[in-house]
C-alpha cells in the first residue's frame, strides 16, 4: 500500500480479534483512559456519583446517561470543550429493582435529567494523547443539556399552529431534547445535535391524524414507556397533542456560551434524526447531510439559501434558517434482474448508479403538493413519501471525506428488506450487517454513488470489501457512526453487530489499493455500542464513547452483564485512546 496517508500504508497496528470480553480492547502499543463517565460531577455543586442514593437533583448536575456523539472543539493543542449527547435511559440497569409498570417519580425525573447533553472542559494532559476533566476548579464552560432546557425553535415552521401548546402559545420556545444520537458541527464551532427515536417518550397520541403512525407515536400507554407524563402532563398528548411535534428536531448549541439558548433548526426537518453533518459547498454553500434511522428510510440533505463567508459569525448563524432541504432517490445501472438479494456482484462489478436530490421545500415555499412549508417540515417523513424518495435499509452517519470530497453513509442493517425489494442501493434482502455507501456531488441535484463495503464476516459470499482480499480485513457488522482523519482514513463505529461478538471501532481506508482493508481498531465491553468516533485534528487521541455497557436481556444491578469501566454497576462512559509513542492513531 505504500505509506501515503489515506491510503492505508502508515495503518500499521495489530487489529484486534473479534471478542465477548467485558473490557475495552485496544491493540499492542496503545493506552487507553476514561475520560468521563455517567453519574461524573459537571457542575458546580454536584455532589460524587452514589449508585444507590442517586436523586434527579444530583444527576442534574451530573454527566447524563448513554453517551452517543462526541466531538472535541479545540481550544489550543492540548485543551478544549467535549461535547457528549445523552441518547437514552437504561432505567432496568440505572435503579435496582426497577418496576417498567411502577417506575417511581424521583426515578423518572432522573431519567429526564439523564438525557440531553453535556459539555465538559478537557485537557491533554501527556503529549501523548491522555485527555482528563479539567480540574483547576473554574470550569467556565462545563454545562448540561436535559429534557427540560428551555431551547427556542428558529426557521420556516418557528410558530406555526402545529407547534404550538397550552403552555406556550406562541409556539416558539419549546423544552428540553430528547433521544439526541448522533450529531456534527458547523464551521462557526457549534454543534448539530440529533434528535432521532423521540416518539418513545410520549402517550396517548392522536389516531386520528395518519402522522402519528408515520411517526410511530404510541396510541396508547406502552408497557415499556418511561412515563415521563406522570411528571410531566406535555408529554401526555391526549392533552397536549403538538407537543410531540416540538422533537424530531436538529437542535443547534454553541458550547463556548453556555448562557445560549439551544436552537430547533426547523429548516432542517423533522424525522428520526441520526447526526448533521455540515460542509462547505463548490459554490459556497453550507451543506448539512441527515438520516432517519429506521427501515425503509430516507437520505437527506439541506442546502443554504445564502453563502457561508467565513469569519462572519453573524450571518453564517442565519445559514440554517433558510434553504432547501432536498431527500434522495438512487437509480442503479445495472439490469434489475442481476439484483437478486444474494449481494452477488452485477456483471459490471459494482453497486452503483446515478441519483437526484429531489427538493421538498424551499424557505417559505413547498414543493410537495397538498402541504405546506411548515407541513413539510414538521411531517417530512410524508412529503418525501410522496416524491418517491428511496427507500434505505436504515441510514445512519452521513460524512463527507475531507481528502477526497466523497459523502459516505452507513446505513446499519434492514432485516425486513425482502429479494424483491432489494435494489443497487440496498442490494442485500434480510440485510443483518449494513453497509456503507458512497455519494459523490455532480452538477446540480444530480449525483453519483457506489457501494464499497457490504458488511458481514468475509467469509460470508454476500460481503464486499471493495474488491480488497477478504482474507485480510476484520469482520464488521452494523456500522452506525462514522468518521473522517485529516487523512481521509474511514473510521466506522458498530452498534448491534449480529456476528455475536462486541461491537468496535475499524478503520478502512477509502483510497489506493488499501481501499476495502477493512481492520477492527478497538472494541467496546459486553452489550455495549460504539459511538462517537472523534480522531483529533492532530491525530494524537481518538475519542469513542461506550454506550450502554451491560445492556443485555435480564441484565439488572443485582445480576450485571457489564461491570465496566469501574468495576461495579456499568456507567456509560466517553474514553479516549492513544499511541505510547505518540504516534498517529492507527500507526
Ligand atoms: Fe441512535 Fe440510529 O442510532
Ligand atoms: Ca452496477
Ligand atoms: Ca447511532
Ligand atoms: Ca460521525
Amino acid at each position: 500500500g505504500g505509506g501515503r496517508p489515506g491510503h492505508g500504508g502508515d495503518l500499521r497496528f495489530s487489529p484486534v480479534p473479534p471478542n465477548k470480553d467485558d473490557a475495552l480492547r485496544i491493540p499492542a502499543g496503545y493506552r487507553s483512559h476514561v475520560v468521563v463517565r455517567w453519574g461524573d460531577p459537571v457542575l458546580p455543586g454536584a455532589p460524587a456519583f452514589d449508585f444507590d442514593k442517586q436523586t434527579a437533583e444530583a444527576q442534574a448536575k451530573q454527566f447524563g446517561y448513554n453517551c452517543d456523539y462526541v466531538t472535541l472543539f479545540p481550544m489550543g493543542q492540548n485543551k478544549g470543550l467535549l461535547w457528549v449527547n445523552h441518547e437514552y435511559t437504561d432505567e432496568v440497569l440505572m435503579f435496582r429493582g426497577y418496576s417498567a409498570s411502577a417506575p417511581t417519580e424521583e426515578q423518572i425525573k432522573i431519567a429526564i435529567e439523564a438525557h440531553g447533553g453535556s459539555v465538559v472542559e478537557v485537557e491533554r494532559v501527556r503529549a501523548t494523547g491522555e485527555w482528563r476533566l479539567t480540574t483547576n476548579g473554574r470550569r467556565r464552560y462545563n454545562r448540561r443539556i436535559t429534557a427540560k432546557t428551555p431551547m427556542r425553535f428558529s426557521g420556516p415552521a418557528a410558530g406555526h399552529t402545529l407547534v404550538k401548546t397550552a403552555a406556550d402559545p406562541t409556539g416558539r420556545k419549546p423544552l428540553g431534547m430528547l433521544n439526541n444520537c448522533g450529531g456534527g458541527t458547523t464551521p462557526w464551532g457549534t454543534v448539530l445535535t440529533a434528535e432521532e427515536n423521540f416518539d418513545q417518550y410520549f402517550v396517548n397520541g392522536d389516531k386520528t391524524n395518519p402522522n402519528t403512525a408515520r411517526y410511530t407515536i404510541p396510541t396508547d400507554i406502552p408497557a415499556d414507556s418511561r412515563r415521563f407524563d406522570k411528571v410531566d402532563e406535555r408529554f401526555d398528548l391526549a392533552k397536549h397533542p403538538n407537543e410531540v411535534n416540538r422533537f424530531g428536531w436538529i437542535v443547534e448549541i454553541d458550547p463556548f456560551d453556555p448562557d445560549s439558548t439551544p436552537i430547533k433548526r426547523t429548516a432542517l426537518g423533522r424525522f428520526k434524526h441520526e447526526a448533521a453533518n455540515s460542509s462547505v459547498t463548490r459554490e459556497g454553500h453550507l451543506a448539512v447531510y441527515m438520516g432517519d434511522d429506521s427501515r425503509f428510510e430516507y437520505i437527506y440533505k439541506y442546502v443554504s439559501k445564502n453563502r457561508y463567508i467565513p469569519g462572519h459569525d453573524r450571518h453564517n448563524r442565519t445559514l440554517l434558517d433558510e434553504g432547501t432541504l432536498y431527500v434522495a432517490t438512487f437509480t442503479g445501472d445495472s439490469p434489475k434482474e442481476e439484483i437478486d438479494g444474494s449481494g452477488k456482484l452485477p456483471k459490471d462489478g459494482a453497486f452503483d448508479g446515478s441519483g437526484e436530490w429531489i427538493p421538498l421545500v424551499t424557505g417559505d415555499t413547498s414543493h410537495v403538493p397538498g402541504m405546506s412549508a411548515a407541513e413539510v417540515l414538521i411531517y417530512t417523513r410524508t412529503a418525501a413519501d410522496k416524491v418517491g424518495a428511496t427507500t434505505m435499509d436504515r441510514p445512519e452517519d452521513i460524512e463527507r471525506n475531507p481528502v477526497t470530497g466523497g459523502v459516505y453513509v452507513a446505513l446499519t442493517n434492514n432485516s425486513n428488506r425482502t429479494p424483491a425489494q432489494a435494489d443497487e442501493a440496498n442490494p442485500r434482502a434480510s440485510n443483518k450487517h449494513g453497509h456503507v455507501l458512497e455519494l459523490v456531488e455532480g452538477k446540480g441535484t444530480r449525483f453519483a454513488w457506489s457501494v464499497p463495503l457490504v458488511c458481514g464476516d468475509p467469509n460470508d459470499p454476500s460481503t464486499y470489501f471493495a474488491g480488497y482480499d477478504k482474507s485480510k480485513v476484520s469482520p464488521i457488522s452494523c456500522p452506525d457512526n462514522i468518521a473522517f482523519d485529516r487523512d481521509g482514513n474511514l473510521w466506522i463505529a458498530t452498534d448491534g453487530n449480529a456476528l455475536g461478538k462486541n461491537d468496535g471501532l475499524f478503520v478502512m481506508p477509502v483510497q489506493g489499493p488499501e481501499s476495502g482493508h477493512v481492520r477492527q481498531f478497538l472494541s467496546v465491553p459486553v452489550g455495549a455500542e460504539t459511538c462517537g468516533p472523534m480522531v483529533t485534528a492532530d491525530q494524537r487521541s481518538v475519542f469513542v464513547a461506550v454506550q450502554h455497557p451491560g445492556e443485555i436481556d435480564g441484565a439488572t444491578p443485582d445480576n450485571p452483564a457489564s461491570r465496566w469501566p469501574d468495576g461495579h454497576q456499568p456507567r456509560p462512559a466517553v474514553a479516549v485512546v492513544w499511541h505510547t509513542q505518540g504516534k498517529k492513531i492507527g500507526s
